[in-house]
């Protein structure tokens, strides 16, 4: 039996906005689910109908089997972490943590208890008698998680956790809250915008835009099998280029330059002879020497590789090479595709403006 089981959720906002559309989403137990996409996608109004800040416009939830649709927040036996902390300024690190079970009136020792518990796994039991302003912004963050750790619920909730941390305390609490999750062993649903995160931390990745959810899987499924146009560019940094074109037999071809395609690709792409296509390909699968001809725009070397970033003809295309480069603006360099690594996909279907209605789906 799935720990989370969530069947056809959609969210209608009042005024008539729907922010989700049809979300499904089984979650195991100890599973940790990393919902990703970008700003005004749907993943904050999805976390708050499972926790219960939303009302369901229409489907279903159930967590461990009861059906909480129309349940009260407290009733759901989940914990909220937000991005804001939302600690009371006034109290100490410990009646923070406290108060929830304060709250519900549990006994004194039992709140202790469960307190120190929560301070030994958090690194937090030299801080209880400080006051949240005398805290860093990791440890303040890390008293958010202390919190829903007494209440020890069914379910983690967080909701952008690490944004308002500068990006090296990012890093750190990433690595911490994998190890949180260990410790805990416990189910785990995540909001972010950011793909490092999600790639770093999830069992599983939903991946969605426009309100649709567009995938899910394990990152490196979503990585190396993106199902559409929009899973490919938003995951991965830099993102995948892509470029727009025809099969034409075994070639593919676009304004740019032609491309060979190898038989099992062109058998693969047979149906779409003749018709467009998009070509995808990362930055790390871009080799050399090859017979499209880049012109360097500038060269960015990160240490153990370089990024080098150029045109081929008016598209920018950026190239991810696993040794320092020195290339000059204006060299040109032959690049060409790892066979491997070449995504092919469908045209988005677009509207009568121009915006995209469908992303274009996987080939191959
Ligand atoms: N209370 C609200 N009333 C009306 N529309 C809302 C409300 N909250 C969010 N929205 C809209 O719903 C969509 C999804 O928002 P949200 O779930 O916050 O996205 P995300 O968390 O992915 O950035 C956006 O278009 C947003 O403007
Ligand atoms: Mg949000």
């Amino acid at each position: 039996m799935p720990e989370v089981n969530i069947q056809h959720l959609d969210k209608i906002y009042d005024g008539g906005v729907q922010a989700v559309y049809d979300f499904n989403l089984d979650i195991a137990d100890g599973e940790f689910i990393v919902l990703v996409g970008p700003s005004g996608c749907g993943k904050s109004t999805t976390l708050r109908m499972v926790a219960g800040l939303e009302d369901i416009s229409a489907g279903t939830l159930i967590i461990d089997g009861k059906d909480c649709t129309r349940l009260a927040p407290k009733d759901r036996d989940i914990a909220m972490v937000f991005q804001n902390y939302a600690l009371y300024g006034h109290m100490t690190i410990y009646e923070n943590m406290a108060f929830s079970l304060t709250l519900r009136k549990e006994k004194k020792e039992v709140i202790h208890r469960k307190v120190l518990a929560a301070a030994e796994i958090l690194d937090l039991r030299t801080q209880l008698n400080k006051k949240p302003r005398q805290l860093s912004g990791g440890q303040r963050q890390r008293v958010a998680m202390g919190r829903a750790i007494v209440r020890n619920p069914k379910v983690f909730l967080f909701d952008e956790p690490l944004s308002n941390l500068d990006a090296k305390l990012r890093g750190s609490m990433r690595r911490e809250l994998l190890l949180l999750h260990k410790k805990l062993n416990a189910t785990m649903m995540y909001v972010t915008h950011d793909q490092t995160e999600a790639l770093t931390l999830a069992d599983r990745i939903v991946c969605m835009s426009m309100g649709h959810v567009q995938q899910i899987g394990k990152p490196i499924d979503l990585y190396e099998h993106p199902a559409n146009t929009f899973v490919a560019t938003f995951i991965g940094l830099p993102p995948m280029n892509m470029f727009e074109g025809k099969v034409e037999g075994n070639k593919f071809v676009c304004e740019l330059f032609s491309y060979p395609l190898s038989q099992s690709q062109a058998s693969a792409l047979k149906e779409h002879d003749g018709k467009e296509v998009i070509l995808g390909v990362r930055p790390e699968n871009i080799t050399r020497p090859g017979s499209v001809k880049l012109t360097v725009t500038n060269n960015e070397n990160l240490g153990m590789n370089t990024l080098v970033h150029g045109k081929v003809g008016a598209q920018t295309v950026v190239c991810k090479f696993a040794e320092w480069c020195n290339y000059k603006p204006g060299d040109v360099v032959d690049i060409g595709f790892d066979e491997e690594m070449m995504h092919f996909f469908e045209k988005p279907v677009t509207d009568e403006n121009g915006a995209i209605v469908e992303y274009g789906k996987s080939i191959i």
